[in-house]
Order: structure tokens, then C-alpha cells, then sequence
């Protein structure tokens, strides 16, 4: 504890701040802070002008209509995603130019270019309709990082289906939930994905997930991994993505969306057991995309960008496929993980391809610590020239960690804070003009109203407390599917007239924020986002147990660790199997991201005498904290007890 104690200090200590050097600044998109006044003299015009960078069939007739809490933005005009992120690079010597780097797992590689990726994604678009698909049917889409996954989503975009991507590492039943939830009529899988060297069995999850999931109809299949995955096909329902496209017609109009119609839905974790469908529409998302991606990344013409993210979470979504295609330029994409076959595989990569442009998550900086500097030395990383990080604060020794070892030092870092819900980043350095600050994700893009309040909503100038959006921005969430109460009550009533982040974050004197973490009942495990509901929920699902409590707790590698609490029925004894069987069914349940760490088995849970959960004192016990007052609960006892056990197994 000691030791921890004094790292901590050392890192409230970083005082060090970072400028770009002249030569970056001169070159970037934005050298000048007077963005920000303009920003701030009319915001809607800020955004207009992004928007009239794109390509649309009918401009709008309004930048913004806000009803509070509801945006609609560019209203009145027809654009179509697929077609700027396709159709209006052909013109120009973009045609030819690499859209997608694909690199496998095992280090095959293919490159389509803007007018490959065009081709494949009419064709796909092509089958989608054969199969019945039309403008507003939601497809689920349920593929490892495989060209296909890019083509697939854009061929629905082309279309006007909304996509509903569900993560390859979520069970069956996770799966089934969200088909469920979107009615979805169509799947689209593959026979199996490669994850470090084993097959991930996805067409046979879908399978079990049709189980229960009754309005899918077709199924499209992409071989990835061939007869290893013996697969089997359904007559009537089930299709080969090769067999369909065999014979596809090479040209799909696309559909004039109008700015408001749904793009996507995609499930993300909120503070009950449900996960929710976070709904982004058209115009406005595309537009963030493409503006954050060009000036927070400052992507040029000439640069390999890489966002090691997987496409079925968000950061994929805005910085692997619609932000970088819409600005024309090349986006790598990647299948595997960073420690297979070796863990210089990510170093291996920068170097192979001259990579430009690095977006990753602090857990996965963190690891590269770990395993060493003298991995990242044995490649040539020159070609770097800004870093990115997103999906959990940043520790300062990290940071500097990554600026020195990966960065050579002479690479900005932006640190980038945004959510499946704000659709693109909405706090983050300028790389050209902003002095960084290890730890901090500096400060709020231009236009944007983030705010630091108390309980009261009342604005806190310098110090802790929430994380609050005071107006709204064009890649807002629009609605949970299904749910318009849910989505009002959860972002727009805890501060009346503010959008609540559920993070807790604090400013410092010169206005920098620094994101401290969630303030709900939502984990942040090695970047991924996760209720403690739903995992309680799926323990519970299990025979031996009773009831349990499940906690965050501090992490030094994935920032936060799963700790359940967990009451066993009368007359069952722990064991180290049971442990295992616990945790395996959770990894059924959810997926593998969400298998507790530790699970502590307890005669009772602390609850207050109305029968709540303490989970503050969980919190504490699980970080190893005074436990604070107990008087509320109903057998104090229960919690002495609990911690004692919890410091015994250290
Ligand atoms: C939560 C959103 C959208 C990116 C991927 C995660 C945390 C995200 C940062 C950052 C500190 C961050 C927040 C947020 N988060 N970026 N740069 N610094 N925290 O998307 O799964 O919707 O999770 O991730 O807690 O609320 P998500």
C-alpha cells in the first residue's frame, strides 16, 4: 500500500506540459486558438460549414431545431453516408487511393481502394435488397474485424437499413438480446473469427442466438475460416456472403436519407441490466464524425491512420469507418490482438505500413509498459506523428510512457473523452495549438458546452465534481431504440436542461479537464463499458447462487477490475471450482469481457434497513478503503465481517 501510495504522489507531481513543435503547428488544419472565438461568436454556423464540406443531395433548410432534449440538425436536408464516404472521392485521384489497409491476425494483407470498397459495398448493398432489406429494416451485424464488417456497414448505410453491430467477443445471448430488442430481420455473421491463433465460433452462436430470436429471417454467412469451423447451414435461411455477391449487380443507388433518419442503433451498457440502443441519425453524426476526425487527428491527404479499436464499439464506428472515409483517407483495420503471435505485432504493423496516425486505449498503453520498452525498439516507428488515446483516463506515467517510447518524443497526444452516446469526441486537444497536460484530456472541442457542477447543477470553476454538456452538438444520441422515456430521464433529468455524462470530472486553474471516471453504476473494464447489473444478473442466473453485488475496483492494467460479491444458497460450499464455473457462466452469459476477477463469497450482502445494497461500502472494501459509515445498515456486522474476509485472501 505504501508503495502505491508514493506512485500516486509522484504522478500528482507530473508538472511537465507538452507544446507541439513549430514545424507540426504550421502544417496542421487548425494553428490558431482564435477557432475557439469563432466557435463560440456562432455555433451553428461552425458546424454549417463542416457540413458544406460533404456532399448532399438537398441542403437543409435549419442548421439546429432544439426542443430540449431533443436535436435535430440540418433539418430538411438529403445525404446519404455511403455516398460521402464513397461515391464523391471518385472524381479526384482518390479513386485509386488505398481506403482500407486490412492486416490479419496471422499478417495476410488487403488493401481495397476507395473504388474496390465502392464496388463491393454497391454489390453488398445489391444483396441486402435481394434478401427484402428496405430503408429503415435494422440488420444486425455480428462479424470479426474482416473487410466484410466495413463492407457490410456501409452497403446499409447505402440503403437506408440501420446497422446494429454487436461486438464478436458477445455471447449468444448478448446477441439475442439486441436482435431482440431492434427486431432485426437480418444477420450477418461469419463462420468463425481468429483471436490469438483459436477460432471464435461465430456462426454457431448466431445460431444458438436465433434460438430465441425469432424475426431474423436470413442469415449471411462470410467464410473467414473455412471448413475448420464446420459450420452448418440452414436451407432457407442461412446464405454464403460469396454465393450472394457471386452474381451482384455493381451499382446501388443510393438512398436520399433525409438528415434525420436512424443510421445506426448500437447497444451499450447503462446502469440497469438492459443494455441500451443508442440511436444516431444521419447528417449531424456524419458530420461530427468528419470534423473531429479532421482537425482532432489532423488527417491530411498523404496519412496512414490507424485506430486499433474494434469496429463493434463506437471508437470503430466514428474512427476506423465513417470519420476517416468521409475525409478520403486511409484507414487501417485490424483483426487481431496486440500480443499474438508476439507482442511487438502492433510495432510490426506501424512499421510495415508507415503509419502516420495511432489512436488506442491507456489499458492497451499500459500493457505495452508492462511487456517493455525493448519491444517498440526493434521497429522502426519514425513515421509516427500523432498519437491518440480514448476509452479511460490516462495515467500520467502512461502518457509519458507512450510519448517517449512510441512517440519518439516529438508526437502530440490528443487524449480523447467522448461516449457511444455523444457519437464523436467531444473533449480533446487541437494537436496544432493546444499546450497538453499528461492526464488530462484537455479542453472541450470548439462549440462545445462542457461544464463541471455540483449536486445543484451549479457550475464548479476549479475542482471536482460532474461531468455535464450544456447545448447540444450535431452527432448527439437521438433516442434509446425502443425507449424515448428512458432516454430523457437517463441524460436529460438529473440536471434538468444539461445532457449528464455519468462521469465525474475536474478543472483545474488555466480550465483543463481532467475525466476521473464513471459516477454510476457503469465499470470501465480495459476500455469496455459494463453495468455491474448485468453481471450480477448473470450470477445470479446461476444455480448455486442466491444474490450477489457486483463493484469496480481500481486497476493497474485495465483500470477497472470486477469484483462480485456473492451469496451461495444455504448448505453449498465454495470451492476453486465453483469460482471457475461462476466465472465461465458469466463469459456465457455476457462474453469473455465480462468474467469477474474475483468473487467473494459472503453469508449475507451490507443492505440499509430498507433492503438496498451498500454498494459504496463494497466499493471500499473491493479498493481496500475505511469503510466510512455503516450505522445505515441493517447488521453492521455483515460488513466487518466481509472486509475481514476480503484482507484475509491478500
Ligand atoms: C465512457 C464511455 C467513446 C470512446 C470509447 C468508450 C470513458 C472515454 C475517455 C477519456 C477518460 C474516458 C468515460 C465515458 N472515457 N474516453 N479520454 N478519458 N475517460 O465509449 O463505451 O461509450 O464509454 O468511457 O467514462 O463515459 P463508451
Amino acid at each position: 500500500m505504501a508503495k502505491k501510495e508514493k506512485t500516486i504522489e509522484a504522478l500528482l507531481k507530473e508538472k511537465r506540459t507538452f507544446s507541439p513543435s513549430k514545424k507540426f503547428t504550421e502544417k496542421a488544419h487548425v494553428n490558431s486558438d482564435a477557432v475557439y472565438r469563432r466557435a463560440k461568436r456562432n455555433p451553428e454556423k461552425f458546424w454549417e460549414d463542416f457540413a458544406k464540406e460533404l456532399d448532399w443531395f438537398k441542403k437543409w433548410r435549419k442548421v439546429l431545431s432544439w426542443k430540449p432534449p431533443h436535436a435535430k440538425w440540418f433539418t430538411g436536408g438529403k445525404i446519404n453516408v455511403s455516398y460521402n464516404c464513397l461515391d464523391r472521392h471518385l472524381s479526384s485521384e482518390r479513386k485509386n487511393k488505398a481506403a482500407i489497409i486490412w492486416e490479419s491476425e496471422s499478417g495476410e494483407s488487403v488493401v481495397l481502394t476507395y473504388w474496390d470498397l465502392y464496388r463491393e459495398v454497391n454489390r453488398f448493398a445489391n444483396v441486402l435488397k435481394g434478401l427484402g432489406v428496405k430503408k429503415g429494416d435494422v440488420v444486425t451485424i455480428y462479424l470479426p474485424m474482416v473487410p466484410e464488417l466495413a463492407i457490410a456497414m456501409l452497403a446499409c448505410a447505402r440503403i437506408g437499413a440501420p446497422h446494429s453491430i454487436v461486438f464478436g467477443g458477445f455471447s449468444a445471448e448478448s446477441l439475442s438480446g439486441r436482435i431482440n430488442d431492434s427486431k432485426s430481420k437480418v444477420l450477418i455473421t461469419s463462420d468463425g473469427g481468429y483471436r490469438r491463433g483459436g477460432i471464435v465460433p461465430l456462426k454457431k452462436n448466431a445460431d444458438d442466438a436465433l434460438k430465441r430470436s425469432k424475426s431474423v429471417k436470413k442469415m449471411v454467412v462470410v467464410k473467414r475460416v473455412g471448413s475448420e469451423a464446420k459450420v452448418r447451414m440452414k436451407k432457407g435461411r442461412d446464405y454464403w456472403w460469396h454465393d450472394l455477391m457471386e452474381n451482384s449487380h455493381a451499382y446501388c443507388e443510393p438512398e436520399r436519407m433525409d438528415s434525420e433518419d436512424m443510421l445506426f442503433i448500437l447497444y451499450t451498457s447503462g446502469t440497469t441490466g438492459k443494455p441500451k440502443g443508442i440511436v444516431h441519425t444521419t447528417g449531424g453524426y456524419l458530420v461530427g464524425a468528419y470534423a473531429t476526425t479532421k482537425w482532432v487527428f489532423d488527417l491530411k491527404e498523404e496519412d496512414t491512420y490507424w485506430c486499433t479499436a474494434d469496429i463493434g464499439w463506437v471508437t470503430g464506428h466514428s474512427y476506423i469507418i465513417y470519420g476517416p472515409l468521409a475525409n478520403g483517407a486511409t484507414s487501417l483495420m485490424y483483426e487481431g490482438a496486440p500480443d499474438y503471435p508476439d507482442i511487438g505485432r502492433f510495432w510490426a504493423i506501424v512499421e510495415k505500413y508507415a503509419v502516420t496516425i495511432f489512436y488506442t486505449a491507456p489499458t492497451a498503453i499500459r500493457a505495452f509498459m508492462r511487456w517493455g520498452e525493448e519491444h517498440p525498439q526493434k521497429y522502426d516507428l519514425t513515421s509516427l506523428r500523432l498519437l491518440g488515446s480514448v476509452g479511460e483516463p490516462i495515467n500520467p506515467e502512461a502518457w509519458i510512457w507512450y510519448h517517449t517510447h512510441i512517440g519518439g518524443k516529438k508526437c502530440p497526444i490528443v487524449d480523447t473523452w467522448w461516449q457511444t452516446e455523444t457519437g464523436s469526441i467531444l473533449i480533446s486537444a487541437l494537436p496544432g495549438i493546444t499546450k497538453l497536460k499528461p492526464g488530462s484530456a484537455t479542453l472541450p472541442f470548439p462549440t462545445i458546452e462542457a461544464d463541471i457542477v455540483d449536486e445543484d447543477g451549479k457550475t464548479i470553476k476549479e475542482g471536482a465534481g460532474y461531468l455535464v454538456i450544456k447545448s447540444p452538438w450535431p452527432s448527439m444520441l437521438r433516442t434509446i431504440y425502443g425507449d424515448p422515456e428512458r432516454y430523457v430521464e437517463q441524460y436529460w433529468s438529473r440536471f434538468p436542461g444539461m445532457y449528464f455524462t455519468g462521469d465525474g470530472a475536474k478543472r483545474d486553474k488555466d480550465g483543463y479537464l481532467w475525466v476521473l471516471g464513471r459516477v454510476d453504476d457503469v465499470m470501465n473494464v480495459a476500455g469496455h463499458r459494463l453495468s455491474t447489473m448485468e453481471v450480477e444478473s448473470a450470477l445470479v442466473d446461476h444455480p448455486s447462487v442466491v444474490e450477489s453485488a457486483v463493484v469496480g475496483r481500481t486497476d493497474q492494467l485495465k483500470g477497472q477490475a470486477i469484483v462480485a460479491f456473492t451469496t451461495l444458497k444455504k448448505d453449498l460450499k465454495t470451492s476453486a471450482k465453483l469460482v471457475g464455473d461462476l466465472r465461465q457462466h458469466v463469459a456465457k452469459k455476457i462474453g469473455a469481457i465480462a468474467r469477474p476477477d474475483e468473487i467473494i463469497f459472503t453469508a449475507e450482502l451490507p443492505k440499509t434497513r430498507s433492503g438496498k445494497i451498500m454498494r459504496r461500502l463494497l466499493r471500499n472494501i473491493a479498493e481496500g478503503s475505511v469503510l466510512g459509515d455503516t450505522t445505515t445498515l441493517a447488521d453492521p456486522g455483515v460488513v466487518k465481517e466481509l472486509k475481514e474476509k476480503y484482507e484475509d485472501k491478500e
